[in-house]
């Protein structure tokens, strides 16, 4: 059979399995799930785990993770973003997020294109320059000063000099309701793309909260995830500091 990327993107995402303690966020998730099917297919999460709690709650989330061998899994070409997020659900009016990451792009047999990248969604993404290899382990942190400025920095770990530090700012106005660590899609040409094949992406020195606070591990987040026809992706809580997300291929 033949699919056409779009429809199976936004299938995948219909039908979404989620797992965690707090009953809001899964509302939230499935109330947007539900609308990607009748809209374009709006940013989404395949695999991650997501802090929410009130608004104004956060303005800082830190990550590290080693950077996986992205791979097509179809016969076509296919994407992924690993990030650090802020919001981003509907309990932020316009499903505005902010989040910093890098995204691969899987070409057919092919090589991946690597790109370190942040996004004030809705506006469009940012390119940061920095030569980002598999293997190489990236430090992420996102800040924000106030709900339309904040702060993105991303390094190679262990490679002084190569870190890109960008102040970013935005009209839409973000919550600081929930924080997340999380493998996402990426929107081309107002539709959703295939998922590229990420294995297991690890987060660790996984925090979030409010700087010159006492901040929050992943133990207690919500995690994403979803099964489908093709292969599943799974989140796990590793403990209060770690978590991985794992695409699992049919077949
Ligand atoms: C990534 O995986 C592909 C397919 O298994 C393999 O051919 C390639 O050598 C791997 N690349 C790296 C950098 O490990
Ligand atoms: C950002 O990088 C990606 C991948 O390298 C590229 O396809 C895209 O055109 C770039 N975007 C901009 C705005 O330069
Ligand atoms: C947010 O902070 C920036 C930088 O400090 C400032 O220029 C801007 O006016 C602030 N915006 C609001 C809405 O407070
Ligand atoms: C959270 O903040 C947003 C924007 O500042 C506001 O529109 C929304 O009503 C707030 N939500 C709650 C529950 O206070
Ligand atoms: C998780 O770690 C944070 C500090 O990063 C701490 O404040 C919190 O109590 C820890 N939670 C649990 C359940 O251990
Ligand atoms: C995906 O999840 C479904 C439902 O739990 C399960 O039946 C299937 O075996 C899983 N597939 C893989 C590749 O793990």
């Amino acid at each position: 059979m033949h699919f056409n990327s779009v429809l199976i993107s936004c299938f995948l995402f219909a039908s979404a399995v989620l797992a965690g303690p707090l009953q809001s966020q899964q509302l939230d998730l499935l109330g947007r799930s539900s609308h990607t099917r009748t809209t374009d297919c709006a940013p989404q999460i395949f695999g991650g785990a997501f802090l929410e709690q009130n608004n104004g709650t956060f303005n800082y989330i830190h990550g590290i993770f080693p950077v996986p061998n992205v791979t097509s899994p179809a016969a076509s070409e296919s994407f992924v973003t690993v990030a650090i997020a802020m919001d981003g659900t509907d309990s932020c009016p316009g499903g505005v997020y902010f989040q910093v990451g890098v995204s691969f792009h899987a070409r057919c047999k092919g090589t991946t294109e690597i790109q370190a990248q942040y996004e004030w969604g809705p506006d469009s993404a940012q390119n940061l320059t920095l030569p980002i290899s598999v293997g190489d382990w990236i430090e992420l942190t996102l800040i924000t000063f106030n709900e339309t400025t904040g702060h993105v920095f991303i390094a190679i770990f262990g490679s002084p000099g190569l870190s890109d530090d960008s102040p970013v700012q935005s009209s839409h106005p973000l919550c600081g309701k929930s924080a997340g660590w999380v493998v996402k899609s990426i929107v081309k040409h107002g539709g959703q793309t295939t998922i590229a094949d990420f294995e297991t992406v690890t987060f660790t020195g996984a925090s979030a909260g409010k700087r010159g606070q006492e901040l929050q591990g992943p133990l207690g987040a919500s995690t994403v995830g979803f099964h489908s026809p093709k292969g599943n992706v799974s989140t796990t809580i590793n403990d209060n500091n770690s978590l991985s997300i794992s695409y699992l291929q049919k077949g």
